[in-house]
């Protein structure tokens, strides 16, 4: 139920810190060794290439996936949209493994590709927050994100669960591999922090609200921009805004706005930066700058360590590559805000079903 909760993607938003303590809680032994299922591991561990398929924001959580697993396990990662994927698939390596990221487990798009790779034989592993769930029961293999049950239609709190899972995935492979980067990955006080992290900013929602009563009221577009993973959680964070509040959101490689994009920033156009990765963050500051003297107001999200006097949100620390699960919470709360601000069914925006079973 909503309980005290106006709408459940609050609820949902709010109850990411409890879901990264059960992730680290279930995929954890006591002496805090990672727990992944053997076969899993070494069927990922034996492939060249990962193959990750989803749709929309799972989709999104693939790319940070992506980098995840490239980092840990030391395995090349493609990541594919679904509903591309099965109709044309691209050349195969040798030795693929697929990973079917969906929250119900029923969409088509995924299950278009999944049937697919079962004609060929081979090995797969739906990510799922379903148990039984069609994409489950079809795969060779399941991870459940254990995120509980989302009800909103706008996905937050399995975005995040998908993120924290991979991030588990790839350091039971590496480690398997025996990769001292898996062996250093200390995932289990990551994910302490990140739940922390979390809570702090679900805390300062507030803040939050204030943002977009002030930027968002009378947007007609908006921009995210980012690099490295933040161009990840760009992708998703404008998903998220365009989808419940109805405001045209893009989200961009923060270097490419120049290439094209840029001319559609006008007087007051919002602008919502995100900074977390070390080796480009002063190369976002510039493209700031770019964006402000054509008239955007910029709104920053950055890490502690990058933070500049004035940004609008700062984020806990936490490793580069699970940053994603801090940058992505404020924004959520802002599509939240710019939603309900605007009087909208926040749960329910129009045209969209929770689970796509057609393609
Ligand atoms: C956006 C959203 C959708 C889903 C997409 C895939 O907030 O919820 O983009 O992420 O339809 O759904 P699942 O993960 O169930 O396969």
């Amino acid at each position: 139920s909503k309980g005290t909760y106006e709408f459940y993607m609050l609820k949902e938003i709010d109850e990411q810190p409890a879901v990264m303590r059960r992730i680290s809680n279930d995929y954890f032994s006591q002496d805090g060794d990672v727990k992944v299922d053997n076969d899993i591991v070494k069927a990922m561990a034996d492939s060249d290439r990962i193959y990750i398929l989803a749709a929309g924001t799972s989709y999104h959580a693939g790319l940070v996936g992506k980098n995840l697993i490239e980092k840990y396990s030391e395995i090349p990662v493609e990541v594919g949209l679904a509903s591309e994927f099965g109709y044309h698939f691209p050349t195969l390596s040798k030795k693929p493994f697929f990973i079917f990221l969906s929250q119900s487990g029923e969409t088509a798009d995924s299950r278009v590709v999944l049937k697919q790779v079962n004609e060929r034989h081979l090995p797969s592993l739906t990510m799922t927050n379903v148990e039984g769930s069609t994409l489950s029961r079809e795969a060779t293999y399941t991870m459940l994100l254990k995120a509980g049950p989302e009800i909103a239609v706008a996905s937050t709190k399995a975005y995040t669960a998908q993120i924290a899972v991979q991030a588990v995935l790839a350091k039971a492979v590496g480690e398997a591999k025996n990769l001292k980067v898996a062996e250093d990955f200390d995932l289990k006080n990551q994910l302490a922090l990140a739940a922390e992290g979390m809570q702090e900013l679900v805390d300062g929602k507030e803040k939050i609200d204030a943002l977009a009563k002030k930027y968002l009221p009378c947007a007609r577009n908006a921009f995210y921009i980012g690099r490295g993973v933040d161009y990840a959680v760009a992708l998703e964070g404008a998903l998220k805004l365009k989808e419940v509040s109805y405001i045209q959101t893009e989200g961009f490689a923060a270097a490419e706005l120049k290439h094209g994009t840029i001319a559609l920033i006008e007087q007051d156009t919002p602008v919502i930066a995100l900074i977390n990765d070390p080796a480009t963050s002063d190369l976002t500051r510039g493209n700031i700058r770019e964006v402000q003297s054509r008239g955007a107001n910029v709104m920053v999200f950055a890490m502690k360590d990058f933070a500049h006097e004035g940004d609008d949100v700062i984020l806990p620390k936490i490793d580069y590559y699970l940053s994603p699960l801090l940058t992505v919470v404020p924004t959520q709360l802002l599509a939240y805000y710019a939603s309900k601000n605007k009087g909208l069914d926040v749960d329910k925006p129009r045209n969209l079903a929770k689970s796509v079973t057609v393609e």
